[in-house]
This record gives C-alpha cells, sequence and structure tokens, in this order.
C-alpha cells in the first residue's frame, strides 16, 4: 500500500439516501469532479424516498457515476491516494452499495479506504468551499447547523492534533427534521416533491405574519440509555439545543381543515399531475395557490427559519462558538440563508453556507471530510458495514 499521500487524491461516494453520488477532490480542497445522479423525479411518484428502491437505482447508477466522476476529473484509478465513503447514517440496503462497491475498489487497487459520516461531510461541504476561495480558516470553536430531509443537529466541533476533528452534539430534533416538515406540509398542500424548492419560492408571495404559529420550549433532553454507538462516546453533559417541527406540521393541517383548503388542494395536485413542467422555479408557480395559501407557506417557513435561527444563536452564544457553519439540502433556502445572515452580521459572527449544489447530498463533501483522516491514517477495515443510525461525535 502506498504510503505517501502527495497528491490527496480522494474518491469520495455517497448513496446513503436517494442520490448516488461520486467525486475527487484534491487535499481536501478542491474538487476535481462532482457527479450526483439524483433518484428526484422516481420518489417524486411516492412523495417521498422508497428504500427498496433506492437500493435498485444505487446499484444501477454505482458504476457509471463513478467512472463519470473520474473521467471528468480526468484521473485512473492508480491516481487515487485513498477510497472515501459514506458510513452512515441513512438507508441500509442504499449505504451497502456505495460501501460494497468501495471495498471492492480499494482491495483491487490495494488502497486505502475511509469511512466518513454522512454529517461529518455536511460540514467539510462548507470547509472545503472556504479553502477553494482561499478565505481564512473558520475560527474554532465552530458551532455547526447540519439541516436537511433526515437530520436537524447541531455540533459543536474543533480540530485536534493531528488535523482530527471532534463533534459535541449539542442539539438534534427530538422528532421530524426540518426538511422532513417541509416535504410532508408541501405533500399537505398538493406540491411537489421534495417540498423544500417549492415553499421556498411560494413564501415571498404570501404574508409571514398571517398565520402565528409558535414553537413550545423544549426541555433538555434526558439520557438515552438503550442507545449505544461504538463511535460516540455517550457522555455530554452541557447544555443542549433541541428541535421540534412534528407540532407544526399538526397546526398546518389543522389550518387546512378549518380553513376549508382541502378543495383547492385537490384542485393543485390535479393540476401539478397534467403539468409536469411546473417547477419549483418557474415563475407562474404562485398562480397555482390562492392568497391564503401562500399566507400559510409563509408563515409556515418563518415560523421554521426563526426557530432554527434562535436556537443556533442561543447555542453559539452559550457554548462560545467563534463561527457558524449551515450545511444540508434546507441550508439552500434563500430565508434562512437571509435571516441567518443578518443575525451572524447583527453579532459580529462569521458565517458560512454552502453553494447550491453542495447543500444537498453529494459525494465531494465525504471526499473534503476524509482528507484530515488521510493525513492522519485513520482508515476503514476491511470488515466495514453499513450503519444506518451511525452518531457523529459525542452525544
Ligand atoms: O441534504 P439532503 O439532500 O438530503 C438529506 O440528507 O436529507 O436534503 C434534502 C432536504 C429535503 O427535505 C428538501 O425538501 C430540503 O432538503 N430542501 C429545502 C430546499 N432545498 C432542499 N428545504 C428548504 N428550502 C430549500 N430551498
Ligand atoms: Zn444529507
Amino acid at each position: 500500500m502506498r504510503q505517501s499521500s502527495e497528491t490527496g487524491l480522494i474518491l469520495g461516494i455517497e448513496s446513503s439516501c436517494d442520490e448516488t453520488a461520486a467525486a475527487v477532490v484534491r487535499s481536501g480542497t478542491t474538487a476535481l469532479s462532482n457527479v450526483v445522479a439524483s433518484q428526484m423525479s422516481l420518489h417524486a411518484n411516492y412523495g417521498g424516498v422508497v428504500p427498496e428502491l433506492a437500493s435498485r437505482e444505487h446499484l444501477r447508477n454505482i458504476v457509471p457515476v463513478v467512472r463519470e466522476a473520474m473521467s471528468r476529473a480526468n484521473v485512473t484509478f492508480a491516481d487515487l491516494d485513498a477510497v472515501a465513503v459514506t458510513e452512515g447514517p441513512g438507508l441500509a440496503g442504499a449505504l451497502l452499495v456505495g460501501i460494497t462497491y468501495a471495498k471492492a475498489l480499494t482491495f483491487g487497487l490495494d488502497k486505502p479506504l475511509i469511512s466518513v459520516n454522512h454529517l461529518e461531510g455536511h460540514i467539510h461541504a462548507v470547509l472545503m468551499e472556504a479553502r477553494e476561495r482561499s478565505e481564512a480558516p473558520m475560527d474554532l470553536p465552530l458551532l455547526a447547523l447540519v439541516v436537511s430531509g433526515g437530520h436537524t443537529h447541531l455540533y459543536l466541533a474543533r480540530q485536534g492534533s493531528a488535523n482530527t476533528w471532534t463533534y459535541r452534539n449539542v442539539g438534534r430534533t427530538v422528532d421530524d427534521a426540518a426538511g422532513e416538515a417541509y416535504d410532508k406540509v408541501a405533500k399537505l398542500l398538493g406540491l411537489g416533491y421534495p417540498g423544500g424548492p417549492w415553499i421556498d419560492a411560494l413564501a415571498p408571495h404570501g404574508n409571514p405574519r398571517a398565520v402565528p404559529f409558535t414553537f413550545g420550549h423544549i426541555n433538555s433532553r434526558p439520557p438515552r440509555p438503550g442507545v449505544t454507538n461504538k463511535k460516540a462516546p455517550a457522555t455530554n453533559e452541557g447544555p443542549h439545543f433541541d428541535f421540534s417541527f412534528s407540532g407544526i406540521k399538526t397546526a398546518v393541517l389543522r389550518y387546512v381543515e378549518t380553513h376549508h383548503l382541502r378543495e383547492s388542494i385537490e384542485a393543485r395536485r390535479a393540476a401539478l399531475a397534467a403539468d409536469q413542467s411546473i417547477t419549483p422555479k418557474s415563475e407562474t408557480v404562485a398562480n397555482l395557490c390562492d392568497q391564503q395559501t401562500l399566507d400559510l407557506i409563509a408563515s409556515f417557513q418563518y415560523a421554521v427559519v426563526g426557530n432554527l435561527q434562535r436556537q443556533t444563536f442561543a447555542a453559539a452564544e452559550a457554548l462560545g462558538a467563534h463561527s457558524i457553519v449551515i450545511s444540508g439540502g434546507v441550508a439552500a433556502n434563500s430565508e434562512l440563508r437571509r435571516r441567518f445572515q443578518a443575525e451572524a452580521d447583527r453579532r459580529g459572527l462569521p458565517i458560512a453556507f454552502p453553494s447550491l449544489a453542495l447543500s444537498t447530498d453529494n459525494a465531494a463533501m465525504i471526499a473534503a471530510a476524509a482528507w484530515p483522516k488521510l493525513l492522519a491514517r485513520d482508515f476503514a477495515s476491511e470488515d466495514l458495514g453499513a450503519t444506518p443510525q451511525l452518531r457523529l461525535g459525542q452525544q
């Protein structure tokens, strides 16, 4: 096995949910390629990800996607220093496709295999792009909000010796993830899947204060004795800043019922089903909704973003974070970016977001997160398996 990592070329592979992705990243800084085969249109018919279909599609896509990533990067397998793959969290069958392929590849090539936590990947997407722009490293400790369809987590991140990163989970959702709430509310309102981009596009057309949604206080979490993970030390005594998004979803449902919106929702669902060309980016999208629905959508987004913002900045202040990183699919949201940026500016806290392409799932983030592990020679063993509930850092 090669001992040096002079070129720092890592092939990243990501298959934890509904995107088959591969990317080649040099020294955790420059993405030479970043290929994503999305299964969105397949799952859109069901209004959510169907695990069995996801695994089948990953199987179909993994070889061409990796080949495409290698070809766009203009490198050969022999040039690689390591292959990095998502170990978890995610769908077991979906993860296994990427892991099995990565293991076979590294075995055949006699190269190191690096396992990466998907959530750590989301954080490193932002750090990689900051390095690519030659910005000064983010001040540590940094507070990372990873907010997507499957996760709403706050981590306090530090860099230890030998380039390694350590994470402390200081907040998480106790029920639905924020992106899941977006998707469920969009589905309830007869909009397309995934719901985030639709609500993002429609919200500016409504009054965000029309429906006063509220979020209750969540008590600091009790210890969770049943949950163990070999990679997650159990104790984490500090304050926690947890989230809950199932209440607002129910509140939207109640609003729909008490305001008799069902009929117009069904008409919208039928119109969208009949005209697949309408996308959340199109200018005509607001014409699909009456003003009451637009106000409801704007109020939902205003409340969700406000809640994410309050918890994140409260955590940053209480824990003495010196910078903030926002990542995950919901980090693509325009209102979220605007309000978080304004609040960070007000407090004089540096804040960074990924580009839109690296907000949602991709493999460049997996290769970027693997770079410090390559430097530290932190390699996965040959018996690496999928860990669907994998946690990141100290809980
Ligand atoms: O990170 P990601 O691609 O996959 C997961 O790890 O879950 O995130 C997908 C989630 C979906 O719930 C989607 O609705 C949400 O991110 N999303 C958005 C936006 N774009 C994607 N949510 C709000 N606003 C957006 N612009
Ligand atoms: Zn993700």
